[in-house]
């Protein structure tokens, strides 16, 4: 080094001894585009952190204003459009990029022996950069975001015992709010980000100081023994040095990913906002992004029955498997030929995830609107009913209840069949659902006079499928009305 300022700083840095090996350590000669997901990955990051960084100019994490910085940011300030178009089609191309880097670690075996932390790491990274995408979602606090966190609650909720606290904690209070917002903001912007770059220092040290997996090859086995020996030995032998020749093949990679960014935000443009977030106001067909629309699918599809298992359960057994994983397989083959299991798990999980991802987009999240028009009320559900009864049934109708309801197999299928809904809840239940929603479904306190509501109840009342079985018992003060009936209580009461 001739420069007297960069020796200076050299002799008290010591950069170059520490960086200079680890640009220069050799790597398998094999490795080639299939190595290149994991720096795609680190360059989205940087430029989310870029874009977001700029975007916190401009954002107001109020929930009185949010909304409305979002419409200043993408109508009125300079380019500003473009900036959250980066800002969204950088965090998709992330996951993206994220999910193809672990597939590709996990078919070619690389989490093994001895690089077990570094993947461990990895699935931390990769719940990381989920939580990023989640709260960003929500800081866009538009309908989607609003109906997406509240959804996302209302399944939480049902976790038991810590269920209803955990709600409070993530929101701040009992209902989406502005603390909600708050709280969505630090997550975004601080804790989760400042995890992220530790985590991705540790993993990018683990990458270096354990080598990058060389390619497999079938019937070469891995064993503890003498792993190691024989991965030094092939990189001395027969490797490269990282930089430049690695690394030129990750730097039009990224040069690549970030074009791709630029192109998409340019044809595509941001996402939303999508109307500012009002519960009441239920013509709306909310979409989460479309990494999360298989999560809503399931929940959408599944019987509420299995629902708390599934919400409790699945993240727990996948999240326990991903990190157990290089303990439950440390060595033997790495070559996808002779894990034939893992091709199918992966190939099924793909289509899995694909096919519920197209079922979001289709029925089960948003109401089926047109599923009301012109299906009749089954006749036997009108027959000898009283007047009451009756202008009930029209209400169902008018109200399109069953875009998301089905009455004798007919119907959305967002919400439970209402055949035999009175055998599971009695008056007071049925009119708390109707009113206040919960659940998935929104509130119609607001839409329905209380007439509407009592002929709704008394209708309802009579819906236990053939009396087949006996009405639900309870606390109720209003037992099922017989004749004329009184209105049972009054929404404004
Ligand atoms: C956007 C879809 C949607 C619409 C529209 C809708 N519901 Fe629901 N409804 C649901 C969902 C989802 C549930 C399940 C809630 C839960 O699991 O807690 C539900 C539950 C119910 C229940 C309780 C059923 C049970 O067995 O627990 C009743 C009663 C009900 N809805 C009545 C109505 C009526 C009456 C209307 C029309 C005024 C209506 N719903 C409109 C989605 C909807």
């Amino acid at each position: 080094m001739k420069n007297p300022l960069i020796n200076w700083f050299e002799s008290r840095l010591h950069l170059a001894e520490v960086i200079g090996p680890s640009m220069t350590h050799p790597v398998p000669r094999s490795a080639k585009w299939w190595y290149v997901f994991g720096s795609m990955t680190l360059v989205l990051f940087m430029c989310q952190v870029a874009t977001g960084i700029s975007l916190s100019l401009l954002y107001v994490p109020s929930a009185g204003q949010a909304f409305e910085s979002l419409e200043y940011i993408t109508f009125q300030a300079e380019m500003g459009w473009f900036l959250r178009a980066l800002h969204v089609w950088g965090s998709h191309l992330m996951v993206a990029a994220m999910t193809i880097h672990m597939i590709q670690v996990f078919l070619f075996g690389a989490f093994k022996f001895p690089r077990e932390l570094t993947w461990i790491l990895g699935v931390l990274l990769f719940l990381c950069t989920i939580g990023m995408a989640f709260t960003g979602q929500v800081l866009r606090w538009d309908q989607d975001s609003y109906w997406g966190l509240s959804v996302g609650m209302s399944m939480a909720g049902r976790v038991p015992w810590i269920g209803p606290g955990l709600v409070h904690f993530v929101l701040g209070g009992a209902i989406i709010g502005g603390e909600s917002l708050s709280r969505f903001f630090t997550l975004h912007v601080f804790v989760i980000p400042a995890t992220l770059m530790g985590l991705i220092g540790l993993h990018l040290l683990l990458v270096i100081k354990k080598g990058i997996n060389e390619k497999p090859t079938p019937g070469v086995l891995v064993e503890k023994s003498n792993y190691e020996e024989k991965y030094h030995d092939l990189v001395k032998k027969r490797g490269m040095p990282f930089f430049p020749n690695a690394a030129g093949r990750d730097m039009i990679a990224c040069g690549i990913t970030l074009g791709l960014v630029f192109f998409c935000a340019m044809m595509f443009g941001p996402a939303g906002p999508t109307g500012e977030p009002n519960p009441t106001y239920i013509q709306t067909a909310p979409r989460p992004d479309f990494y999360f629309q298989s999560a809503f699918a399931v929940l959408a599809l599944l019987p509420p029955y299995m629902e708390t298992f599934l919400i409790l359960g699945f993240p727990i057994l996948a999240l326990s498997t991903l990190i157990l994983l290089p303990f439950l397989s440390p060595g033997g083959e790495k070559h996808w030929r002779r894990r034939p299991m893992s091709v199918i798990f992966v190939i099924s999980l793909m289509l899995i995830l694909s096919t519920l991802t197209y079922l979001g987009y289709k029925s089960p999240w948003s109401p089926v609107m047109d599923a009301w028009s012109g299906i009749p009320t089954p006749i036997e559900y009108v027959k000898g009913r009283t007047p009451l009864e009756l202008q009930g049934a029209i209400v169902i109708q008018n109200k399109q209840c069953r875009n998301c309801h089905m009455l004798d197999g007919r119907g959305g299928k967002r919400g439970p069949a209402l055949d035999d809904v009175a055998s599971r809840l009695n008056g007071d239940q049925l009119i708390r659902q109707v009113l206040q929603g919960g659940g998935n479904m929104p509130a119609y306190g607001k839409h329905l006079s209380p007439e509407e509501v009592s002929a709704l109840a008394a209708f309802l009342q009579t819906m236990t499928n053939a009396w087949q079985h006996e009405p639900a018992a309870g606390y109720s003060t209003n037992p099922r009305p017989t004749q004329d009936p009184v209105p049972p209580i009054l929404p404004n009461s």
